[in-house]
C-alpha cells in the first residue's frame, strides 16, 4: 500500500497520541533487558512472568487518562493476558493505542569509533510493519543511539548513518500505516557540559529531518523521541533543572519542524522525579512551535511500579504506575507540583546502557 493511502490515518493517529495531557508508556524492553529488570526484584525471566508483569500494567484502571500509547516488544503484541484476553484488547479497553518496537537492535558501526553503532532491522520492514498493523499496532519505534566522547564522537559517519536509518525506517512503516516514533537518543555517558550536548543534538536532529525530507516522510504522521539536553552524567556540578528545560526547548526550536505534532522525551536514566520535574519546567516555557511536549518513558514510569509489584502485588504495582503516569501527565501541561506523587529519586543511569 502506498503512503498516500494511509496519509490521513497517519495524521490522525499521531495527533491522537500527542493529545494534550497524554504521554507514552514504553514497555518494549527486549527479552534480555526485561530479564535484568525482573532479576532486580528476584523474579525469573520466564514468559509467564513477563506476561504477569505486563498484564498487570495493562489492566491498571484509569491509565488511559494519562497514557495515550504503549510501546510493546513483539512478544507482547502477539500475547494474551493470563486471563486469556489479548494484550492488545486490554490496552484498547483502556483507550491506549498499541505500538511496537520494530528495530532489531544496535550493531557495531564499521568505520566508526569503537563505541559507535547503527540500528539494524530495515530488511523486510514494510512487510513486518504490515503484519503488526494487522495485529492492532498503530505506531512504531526505532531507537538509534549516539554517544559523545572527548575523542570525536559522534563522528559524521555515525550521524549520517543513524539519521538515514531513522528516515528509511520512518518511510517504511508509514507505507504500512504505522506512525513512526523517531528516536535519536544521545546517551548521558561522559563528562561534557550541557553546551556540548546541545550543539551535538542540534546537528543530529537537523540531519534526521534532512534525511526524512529526502525520503518523503510525512512529518505530520510522525513523532520525535529525543533525549533531554543534559550535561554528561560525569559532569560537575550536577544539572540545573531550569537550565536543562531551557536548553532542551532551545535545541528543539532550532531543529524540529513545526509540522511534527509531538515531541515525546525518553527518560534515559534520569530518576523518576527528575524526569517529571524537567518535563514540567519545559512546559512552563512559552514556545515558538505548537508541538505537544510530553513523555515516552520506560524506566521513569516503571521503576517504583516494578518494585511495588515485586512479582505478585498487582494492586501495589498499579498504584505506583498510576502515580507516575499522573505526575507525568501533569508535567506535560506544566502543572506538576514537585513531590506531589510518590516516586523514587534513585538515579537510574547505567553507563553503557543497552536496551
Ligand atoms: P527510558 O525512558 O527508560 O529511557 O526508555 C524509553 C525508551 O523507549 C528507550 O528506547
Amino acid at each position: 500500500m502506498a503512503l498516500s493511502y494511509y496519509a490521513e490515518e497517519l495524521k490522525k493517529t499521531a495527533a491522537a497520541i500527542a493529545r494534550p495531557g497524554k504521554g507514552i508508556l514504553a514497555v518494549d524492553e527486549s527479552t534480555k533487558t526485561v530479564g535484568k529488570r525482573l532479576a532486580s526484584i528476584g523474579v525469573e525471566n520466564t514468559e509467564d512472568n513477563r506476561k504477569a508483569y505486563r498484564g498487570m500494567l495493562f489492566t491498571s484502571k484509569g491509565l488511559g487518562e494519562y497514557i495515550s500509547g504503549a510501546i510493546l516488544f513483539e512478544e507482547t503484541l502477539f500475547q494474551n493476558h493470563p486471563d486469556g484476553e489479548s494484550m492488545v484488547n486490554k490496552l484498547e479497553k483502556l483507550g491506549i493505542i498499541p505500538g511496537i518496537k520494530v528495530d532489531k537492535g544496535l550493531r557495531p558501526l564499521a568505520g566508526g569509533h569503537d563505541v559507535e553503532t547503527f540500528c539494524s532491522g530495515l530488511d523486510g520492514l514494510v512487510e513486518r510493519a504490515a503484519d503488526y498493523y494487522e495485529q492492532g499496532a498503530r505506531f512504531a519505534k526505532w531507537r538509534a543511539v549516539l554517544q559523545i566522547t572527548d575523542d570525536g564522537c559522534p563522528t559524521n559517519l555515525s550521524i549520517q548513518e543513524n539519521a538515514w536509518g531513522l528516515a528509511r525506517y520512518a518511510r517504511s512503516v508509514q507505507e504500512s500505516g504505522l506512525v513512526p516514533i523517531i528516536e535519536p537518543e544521545i546517551l548521558m555517558d561522559g563528562a561534557h557540559d550541557i553546551a556540548k550536548t546541545a550543539a551535538v543534538q542540534e546537528q543530529v536532529i537537523k540531519t534526521v529531518y534532512k534525511a526524512c525530507q529526502e525520503n518523503g516522510v510525512l512529518l505530520e504522521g510522525t513523532l520525535l523521541k529525543p533525549s533531554m539536553t543534559v550535561p554528561g552524567a560525569d559532569f560537575t556540578p550536577k544539572a540545573d533543572p531550569q537550565q536543562v528545560a531551557e536548553m532542551t526547548i532551545r535545541t528543539m526550536e532550532r531543529s524540529v519542524p513545526a509540522s511534527v505534532p509531538g515531541i515525546v522525551f525518553l527518560s534515559g536514566g534520569l530518576s523518576e522525579e527528575a524526569a517529571s520535574v524537567y518535563l514540567n519546567l519545559m512546559n512552563k516555557i512559552e514556545r515558538k512551535a505548537k508541538w505537544n511536549v510530553s513523555f515516552s518513558y520506560g524506566r521513569a514510569l516503571q521503576h517504583s511500579c516494578l518494585k511495588a509489584w515485586g512479582g505478585s502485588n498487582i494492586e501495589g504495582g498499579q498504584k505506583a504506575l498510576l502515580a507516575r503516569a499522573q505526575a507525568n501527565s501533569e508535567a506535560s501541561t506544566g502543572s506538576y507540583v514537585t513531590g506531589s506523587q510518590p516516586s523514587s529519586d534513585e538515579a537510574l543511569f547505567v553507563a553503557g546502557y543497552t536496551y
